[in-house]
């Protein structure tokens, strides 16, 4: 095992992320950590990087004990400046300007000899820089294993103990040879094992819950039919099976026949206590003469949280007699959920409110006393895939394309009415069938129908209609933070057009979005 010791940067998790992908068991544990507390010896330690100076009055720094172990040490930027300071306290500066953005390394040659950290590796390579302070001088007992044209110390190691710093982030995909670097280390240096696997996580994270759910608790979780609370469910359901309740709330906005596949998915495929509460009543009067998309999203969060936990009452009420209370509250919370909310920049600002996470659970957790529990956090969407997969969820709803909490919602512009909701639900069916008919679905990372009440002119049957236009979108994109229209070939779009206009009533237009985000979003409110 790799022990990663966080000061807090926002890269930290990423490096557990690439140790996991080189098949590498590691934890990441907070700075703070105490080498006596610690049960187990760790093969090598790596100081993440962090948004403090060394010099800050509580400026984190780890136990000198983890010092003295024996094991090797690799430190990323703010590890580096600890690595330093620990040896001689003078040797960091507050950078005159702070470094952020791709630079090329250069590894420096030894007898010939690259250093073992650099081997295998280009003799210049890209790597991402992000800090403000940097080293003035090296530390006793080191030598320089890297630079770049403004750090003359972007690598350092010491010369008999297996210590380094490294002042650049290996672990972000801006450093492309990154991942090498820390195989380099935790393989070729530390001699760790490749043997960690996703099923290896799947059977540490159910013993886990077990251990912190106890005996007798309950857990409640929101299910929407996405992968992320389907597989947080899955998990559940194999770590406390029957005492894992999942609820399921219909908004009235949810794709087509949704509720049914929901349903059979979680009690048919995956054997889990299911409630669905049905609020299509609820939701849809609601919403009506609503036309703006934040008052849209804040309605249907707040009357979510009320539906939900109405039913949560009835299923405390209704527990079996040896059952203890319902005390814990799951969220399927994703990694990169967890980056946005902890970013120390400060919150990014709202572009839409779902991006600030934790908003809905609040309410949940403190009116009621439950406890957060979530399984993925440390999770990215592949990776949440795959567990689904091991948990034998099958690949249709792994793969299943995200779909907003807010749902057909905010993909009908301005107000939505029963009528709206049911021709954005047909035209959305009939495209994502054809897509997934022309076996393109899993090329696509988000595809769905939108509706546009402005109508348009048409001609039928050779009578003039007055009707809505579907708008179609379909993007491709790894982080959602980005995306490109998905390049459909035309014939297809044809194909979908006449379909849609032949079989939605009210549809005369359909229209393709080509725009990428930025500027566009992904959904079109
Ligand atoms: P945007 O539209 O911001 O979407 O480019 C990025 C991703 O977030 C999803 N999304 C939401 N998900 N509640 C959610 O649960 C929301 O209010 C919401 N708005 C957007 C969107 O579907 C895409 O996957």
């Amino acid at each position: 095992t790799i022990l990663t010791l966080d000061f807090g940067s926002q890269y930290s998790h990423l490096i557990t992320r690439r140790l996991r992908e080189l098949q590498i068991y590691s934890e990441m544990l907070p700075c703070t950590q105490k080498l006596a507390d610690l049960s187990w010896k760790p093969k090598g330690i790596i100081f993440s990087g962090g948004p403090y100076s060394v010099y800050d009055k509580d400026a984190p720094h780890v136990d000198p004990a983890f010092f003295e172990l024996g094991v090797p040490i690799l430190g990323i930027c703010y590890g580096l400046q600890e690595i330093a300071w620990h040896e001689s306290k003078t040797n960091v500066i507050a950078g005159s300007e702070r470094e952020y953005g791709h630079a090329g390394v250069k590894a420096q040659r030894c007898g010939g000899q690259v250093d073992r950290l650099f081997d295998g590796l280009e003799d210049e390579m890209t790597v991402w820089m992000s800090h403000g302070d940097r080293l003035s001088q090296l530390p006793e007992s080191f030598r320089v294993i890297a630079t770049t044209s403004n750090s003359p110390y972007a690598g350092i190691a010491h010369e008999t103990k297996n210590m380094y710093g490294i002042q650049f982030h290996p672990e972000v995909t801006h450093t492309p040879r990154g991942t090498k670097l820390l195989e380099n280390f935790s393989v070729g240096i530390c001699k760790a094992k490749r043997e960690w696997s996703m099923e290896d996580f799947m059977v540490q994270e159910i013993a886990r819950i077990r251990s912190l759910v106890g005996e007798k608790d309950q857990v409640l979780g929101a299910v929407s039919g996405g992968v992320d609370s389907t597989v947080a469910a899955a998990l559940m359901k194999e770590a406390i099976g029957d005492r894992f309740h999942a609820v399921l709330v219909d908004n009235g906005v949810m794709r087509l026949n949704e509720c049914a596949i929901v349903k059979e998915t979680l009690e048919g495929h995956l054997g889990i206590n299911l409630t669905v509460a049905n609020g299509t009543e609820q939701f849809l009067s609601g919403l009506k003469g609503v036309t703006e998309p934040e008052a849209k999203r804040k309605f249907i969060g707040g009357k979510f949280i009320d539906m939900f936990e109405a039913e949560a009452e009835k299923i405390e009420v209704g527990a079996a007699k040896d059952a203890g209370k319902v005390k814990w509250f799951l969220q399927g919370t994703l990694y990169p959920d967890v980056i946005e909310s902890i970013s120390f920049k400060g919150p990014s600002a709202t572009i839409k409110t779902h991006h600030n996470v934790g908003g809905l659970p609040k309410r949940m957790t403190e009116g009621q006393g439950l406890k957060l529990i979530e399984p993925l956090r440390e999770l990215f969407k592949d990776e949440v895939r795959d567990l689904g997969r091991k948990l034998g969820i099958n690949h249709e709803l792994v793969m299943r394309h995200p779909f907003p909490g807010p749902g057909i919602a905010i993909r009908i512009l301005g107000e939505v009415t029963p009528e709206r909701v049911e021709i954005a639900r047909k035209a959305d069916h009939i495209f994502i069938s054809m897509i997934r008919e022309a076996g393109l679905y899993d090329q696509i990372s988000q595809a769905f129908a939108a509706l546009d009440p402005s109508k348009a002119v048409g001609v039928m049957g050779d009578k003039r209609v007055y009707q809505y236009i579907i708008i179609l979108r379909a993007v491709q994109t790894t982080d959602f933070m980005t995306a490109k229209a998905f390049p459909f070939p035309f014939d297809f779009l044809d194909q979908v057009s006449t379909r849609i206009v032949n079989e939605v009533d009210g549809v005369c237009r359909v229209v393709y979005d080509c725009t990428s985000k930025p500027p566009g979003t992904i959904e079109l409110e």
